[in-house]
């Protein structure tokens, strides 16, 4: 057996004669995914000799412990913070089991904090850290950047905690946020966590692979998210530059509210604007000579001149207030409000099945305490680091691994405004190289747009000073995993591939980089305090090998509290499927190792570029035409995207299938969703495969996508001649 070739020698036998025939077979054996995933990356022995889990050993006497003494694990984690008043008493309290009453889960009840008091006062009072910096901010262009240290940042929290104040805001209010990717969607935050109001980040500038530029969700889909939370502030930007895209945030801002009006929620009284595309961009020559537009002022149009475009601010005078005026002019003092453990930090929606979207509610100290542990032990955060995550923080990565994780460790972090291939597709690498980054964080999405441009770009950078590299977001194919490890990693950097969600709070299954081996692919295995179980469709706990639904028995601190406003949705989403578990909505397979490999969803979600989208809410769009009879959604593999959407539309009798409607029915799903939703693809489906009770058949439909022929049992089709019309109509090409 030569390295990748194998030789077979059989022998056949006759049954009446003996005959000896030698067959030589040669068989090629190409890397395949098995292959590569069965290959193990065990953890560089210089990361060992300082980190915090330095070995295999280590992690699982910290992971017993987690498990068999919770309330002692959790005691000792939770000293490092301040707290007003100490935890006391019972640490953890919950219900997982629908059977048995409402579900619930309360870590440390009773106990007095502040968020933004430890993640900044602490750092600055306690831990001499006021000179370190805080933020490295670079800006869309690479001429654009900022430094903000920790003792900057407390000031600039407590001024606008004290803005936020004269504007009327209080203790549990909910303050909306709509900003790009700018120091001042932090202070927000912070200052909110300061004075007990609750925030709501609806900004979503995600990183869109394909088109490189703003994709984040549209004014309806803002609004929606300021009437369910009943928002008494907006704070927005007056634009931002995305790649070559100018995006006029505060006219977005403006159609929310005016939709908001229309939906008969009036609800914010004051939109504070950002003076942020203007001011930031001054510093080069290009946008010197620019300022001067600045000037031209009325109170109901402010025209902002940058890189030679006029933008128009829609201005109302009696809403509307610059955040410039309202918060340099206060104090740099502001007295935190002490709040209970339990007390709401933010809420943050995430698209639900049934195409509305939910309010995730996450609270105060568990989430401190979870999102700084994880931060600590999975990026093995040391002082000296310069960490990137370049998420956008209005998505849960950015609020737990942006915001408050390292914030909470005190850690240096780089804050990014850009995309990754403007104003060239070496730009990640050119700013790991600029700061220095150690630990670097992404998304498996940005790794495949980057790895299509080769190595060259990367080579063209010093990134010796990585350290750990991780993922986050959606399954990371072998190849893409390789490519980061190799390339970007220089063979050297452990890959820490991070399964979680926006209602998980931080990490839940992740290998520790100096002491998990690693499989490219898997998430690997628990955090502390972390207890996955794998169920079969009836329930069933599956041992050992296995492959099902994945759920947790127990809960860890950063778990979701609820959905704002709807205990109702929150139980029948996560609970009432599999009694006594929290369901993730993921399928997963764990191997003869015990390492866990997500699988994908189970439910009606796509996972777009590391994005959940509900294809109920795509359908609802679509539905919304007037040329549109039925709809059905579906995800097909994207080389990119990971998924993208496949859509059948059955028209009504009157309306014809044209090139144009199907540009019109996308142009309705970015309208009411935003670009990150626009289908791929759109097929006529003059019918849809139904069961004899009018189920819409999405197993055959996701076939038909992808053009898989082998449809197995159509039985219980009402009409399965469908399905040979729906194949002549498919879509090849996007
Ligand atoms: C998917 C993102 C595989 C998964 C933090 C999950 C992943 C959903 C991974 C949550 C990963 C996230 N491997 N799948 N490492 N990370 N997912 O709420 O389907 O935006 O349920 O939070 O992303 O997405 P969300």
């Amino acid at each position: 057996c030569k390295t990748n070739t194998l030789y077979l020698d059989m022998q056949v036998r006759c049954k009446t004669n003996t005959l000896y025939l030698d067959i030589h077979l040669t068989v090629m054996v190409v890397p395949g995914r098995q292959d590569k995933e069965e290959k193990i990356y065990y953890p560089p022995e210089d990361l060992q000799m300082n980190a915090h889990v330095p070995n295999f050993n280590s992690y699982l006497a910290l992971y017993k412990r987690s498990i068999e003494e919770p309330e002692e694990f959790w005691r000792d984690a939770a000293q490092e913070f301040y707290w007003k008043e100490s935890p006391s008493g019972q640490i953890l309290q919950f219900n997982f089991d629908v059977t048995k009453g409402n579900i619930s889960m309360k870590f440390m009840a009773g106990a007095k904090t502040n968020m933004c008091y430890n993640v900044l006062d602490r750092n600055v009072l306690d831990r001499n850290l006021g000179e370190k910096v805080a933020y490295l901010w670079e800006g869309n262009l690479p001429a654009h950047h900022q430094t903000i240290t920790y003792g900057q940042l407390l000031k600039q929290v407590c001024r606008c905690a004290n803005a936020l104040k004269q504007t009327g805001v209080k203790k549990g209010d909910r303050v909306a946020i709509y900003l790009p990717m700018i120091p001042e969607l932090v202070v927000t935050m912070l200052a909110c966590a300061r004075i007990g109001a609750v925030h709501s980040a609806v900004v979503r500038l995600i990183i869109w692979p394909c088109y490189s530029q703003f994709a984040g969700f549209s004014s309806e889909s803002l609004a929606e998210r300021i009437v369910d939370a009943q928002c008494s502030v907006l704070v927005t930007a007056d634009g931002v530059y995305r790649g070559e895209k100018l995006i006029n945030l505060k006219q977005i801002s403006d159609e929310a509210l005016e939709h908001c009006q229309e939906k008969g929620s009036p609800t914010v009284q004051k939109c504070v604007v950002v003076k942020h595309h203007a001011l930031r961009a001054s510093g080069t020559d290009e946008c010197n000579k620019l300022q001067v537009g600045l000037n031209i002022m009325s109170t109901l149009k402010i025209y902002n001149l940058y890189k030679n475009v006029v933008i128009l601010t829609p201005w109302n005078a009696e809403r509307d207030v610059w955040w410039q005026d309202i918060v340099d002019s206060e104090s740099e003092q502001c007295d935190p409000e002490w709040l209970d453990a339990e007390d709401p930090l933010f809420i943050l929606y995430t698209s639900g099945s049934t195409g509305k979207p939910k309010g995730v509610l996450h609270t105060v100290a568990g989430y401190l305490l979870y999102t700084s542990l994880t931060f600590k032990y999975v990026f093995d955060h040391h002082h000296d680091d310069v960490y990137w995550c370049t998420a956008d923080i209005g998505w849960i990565t950015g609020h737990s691994y942006i915001a408050y994780g390292p914030l909470a460790n005190g850690a240096t972090s780089v804050l990014f405004e850009g995309v990754p291939v403007y104003p060239h597709v070496g730009r990640y690498w050119e700013v790991i190289e600029k700061y220095g980054v150690s630990k670097f964080y992404t998304a498996p999405t940005a790794i495949r747009l980057l790895m299509k441009y080769g190595r060259e770009p990367v080579e063209k950078y010093d990134l010796s000073s990585l350290r750990v590299l991780g993922t986050v977001g959606e399954p990371i194919n072998p190849e893409a995993w390789l490519w980061y490890h190799d390339a970007v990693g220089q063979g050297r950097c452990p890959v820490v591939d991070t399964f979680w969600q926006t209602e998980t709070g931080g990490h839940v299954l992740t290998p520790l980089p100096a002491a998990t081996p690693l499989k490219p692919g898997s998430a690997t295995l628990p955090f502390f305090g972390v207890q996955p179980c794998i169920l079969n469709e009836h329930g069933e706990e599956l041992q050992g090998e296995a492959e099902g639904y994945l759920v947790f028995r127990k809960p860890w601190p950063g778990i979701m509290r609820g959905i704002y406003g709807n205990q109702e949705r929150f139980e029948s989403t996560y609970f009432r499927k599999f009694p006594g578990f929290y369901v993730t909505g993921d399928g997963c397979r764990r191997d003869k190792d015990g390492y866990y490999w997500i699988t994908g969803r189970m439910d009606d979600m796509l996972n777009v570029s590391g994005h959940l989208l509900s294809t109920a809410e795509v359908e609802g769009a679509l539905s919304e035409h007037a040329a549109v009879a039925e709809v059905a959604v579906v995800g097909r593999p994207h080389p990119l995207k990971g998924e993208c959407l496949y859509c059948f539309v059955t028209l009504k009798d009157s309306h014809e299938f044209t090139h144009d409607l199907v540009e019109e029915l996308k142009g309705k799903v970015r309208e009411k969703i935003g670009p990150i939703a626009t289908p791929d693809f759109i097929q006529n489906a003059p019918g849809l495969p139904k069961t004899r009770s009018g189920k819409i058949m999405r197993r055959v439909l996701r076939q038909i996508a992808r053009n898989e022929k082998d449809l197995g049992d159509l039985s219980t089709l009402a009409d399965s001649k469908v399905v040979d019309v729906l194949f002549s109509y498919r879509c090849k090409t996007a």
